[in-house]
């Protein structure tokens, strides 16, 4: 059994200095020290950080390496890429960042070259891809696809819909990609409202393939595409393929194997659109575009496996989150991209992180003594500004806070670009600065409303500030979280890679449905009388 990481001397030596930084204040660390921002930057492939706006000082970071090394960190992201069995309670592998190796590499996996499997995968795709971009690929009545719809739940939908709608500028060959999730009918029913059978494709994502929202969901699917196209099974061939790690599953459903793309146990659902679990991005921006998103998440990985902690951009941000949430009480984290293209990066990045880190036994079963993962939350600026920014700026909680912006934009009408990037420039500004009460009586503010408008400011935020939004940046972006996550969970001890928490509910919504038919069994008294009622309401 591991040590409780909260005895470790290197735990107390935070705890003891996060008294100290209670009582700092950013705008004297800047007045005090004007090389604070070249030390405290780095830079990982594209992806500039100042993590200067923290509340932290040299010996605060000094410390977090410590802590890190305690749980040597360094070792156990070698143990990652090499392909150790790190998610334990599953005995599998983690290795998403082989699905980013080039082809020339190799890794060799229980007794498996990954990279020959990835690579055959790929190809796979990309040859399928040109077929249905270029038109070859004809549905049953002879048209060619205009529409993909996207089947899936959890990873296997929020990495493919976030990137999809991120790299909008890059979608080249006039299909239009749409995302189906949610059991409720109206998902489907909306999405399919105005399309045409004859040019829609169904591309069915699930790495089990026994997802009931996603089974129930493609079985409609299929429903409504025969009764578009006369009836005829054979069209099924045409216009629905499936991406899953689980052939048998297919098979039954009645997919064609040849049909499918694969892809292995050894890849968790939320760290997948990567994989062949990303086929509806590739149909949308073609293969080239798709590697070069798979380079640039190789390019954090290599920056991940080689820095030095002291640099290593993802370890010190996730150092950062293990900072304010262990030792300075913050409960919630925000990321903010000043990016309308990245509109669901923070939903994408929730299921990422919190589906990652939401546990309470580390690795080997102890219940924790200490916070674990933090709730993510996030809109996209200026949007955010004009919501919840408010509470971050003069409310009660510590929100620590990374803001993701790009120089060039895809997109520019006159002037706007700038105009967008300067209220980046003066949030993170006013959250770390803020404005005194002396300020403000100096502009002649009544006595009785200058605290009404004092900025306290010491408002955490980390600028990750991007040259432009391409492929290869959104992989480095999704790298990057991915990698902190890691970090993180590597703290804290816990198994990162399962999900176990999801099961309980997806059990009982399977034991609770024959009640809704009026059949008899077991619900707790709360539960039973919202069914009646339900049941009421439904005229049953
Ligand atoms: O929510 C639980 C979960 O297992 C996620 O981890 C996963 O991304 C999602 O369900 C979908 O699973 P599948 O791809 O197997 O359908």
């Amino acid at each position: 059994m591991s040590a409780d990481i909260t005895t470790t001397e290197e735990w107390a030596a935070l705890a003891a200095h996060a008294e100290k930084i209670r009582t700092i204040h950013l705008r004297d660390e800047f007045a005090a020290d004007p090389e604070r921002v070249t030390r405290m930057t780095a830079q990982a492939a594209d992806l500039y950080v100042d993590y200067s706006k923290n509340l932290v000082t040299d010996e605060t970071v000094r410390l977090l390496v410590a802590l890190a090394g305690r749980v040597a960190l360094g070792d156990r992201i070698q143990a990652m890429f090499r392909g150790e069995h790190i998610n334990t309670s599953e005995d599998r592998a983690v290795l998403h960042t082989a699905l980013r190796l080039p082809r020339d590499a190799s890794l060799v996996v229980d007794g498996q070259d990954v990279v020959r499997d990835v690579h055959a995968v790929l190809d796979q795709m990309a040859a399928f891809a040109e077929r249905v971009r270029s038109g070859e690929w004809v549905g049953h009545t002879g048209q060619r696809i205009r529409t993909v719809v996207n089947i899936g739940i959890g990873g296997s939908d929020l990495g493919p819909v976030m990137a999809y709608e991120a790299l909008a500028p890059y979608r080249d060959a006039g299909i239009e990609c749409r995302y189906v999730s949610n059991i409720d009918p109206t998902d489907l029913s909306v999405t399919l409202a105005d399309l045409d059978p004859a040019t829609t494709m169904f591309v069915i994502v699930s790495k089990t393939f026994s997802t009931l929202e996603t089974l129930t969901n493609a079985t409609e699917a299929r429903t409504w595409l025969l009764a578009g196209l006369g009836g005829d099974d054979a069209a099924v061939a045409k216009h629905f393929v499936a991406v899953s790690t689980n052939e048998q599953r297919v098979r039954d459903f009645g997919i064609d194997p040849a049909n499918m793309f694969g892809f292995w146990d050894w890849v968790g659902g939320r760290y997948s659109y990567d994989s062949a679990v990303g086929l509806s991005l590739m149909l949308a921006i073609g293969p080239d575009g798709f590697r070069e998103m798979l380079a640039g998440f190789h390019a954090v990985d290599e920056h991940f496996r080689t820095a030095r902690l002291e640099s290593n951009v993802p370890a010190l941000l996730g150092l950062l989150n293990v900072w304010y949430n262990n030792f300075l009480g913050a409960q919630t984290h925000a990321v903010l991209p000043y990016s309308q293209l990245l509109h669901r990066f923070p939903a994408y990045l929730q299921q990422l992180t919190m589906e990652s880190n939401g546990k309470s036994v580390t690795r080997d079963g102890q219940p924790v003594s200490y916070q674990t993962g933090e709730v993510f939350w996030g809109e996209p600026g200026t949007n955010g500004q004009h919501a919840f920014y408010q509470l971050i700026h003069q409310g009660t909680k510590t929100v620590p806070a990374d803001f993701i912006g790009f120089s060039e934009p895809n997109y520019d009408l006159g002037d706007m670009h700038d105009a967008f990037m300067a209220n980046f420039f003066a949030q993170t500004s006013a959250l770390a600065f803020g404005r005194t009460a002396e300020e403000i009586e100096a502009q002649g503010v009544a006595a009785d409303v200058v605290p009404h408008k004092v900025m306290p400011g010491n408002h955490p935020t980390t600028s990750i500030l991007v040259p432009k939004l391409t492929p290869a940046t959104l992989g480095q972006l999704v790298a990057l979280y991915e990698h902190i996550v890691f970090t993180e969970g590597t703290v804290w001890g816990i198994d990162s890679f399962d999900q176990w928490g999801v099961e309980l509910g997806k059990e009982m919504a399977k034991q609770l449905t024959p009640l809704l038919h009026g059949e008899p069994g077991e619900a707790d008294p709360s539960t039973a009388t919202l069914i009646a009622r339900y049941r009421e309401q439904r005229g049953r």
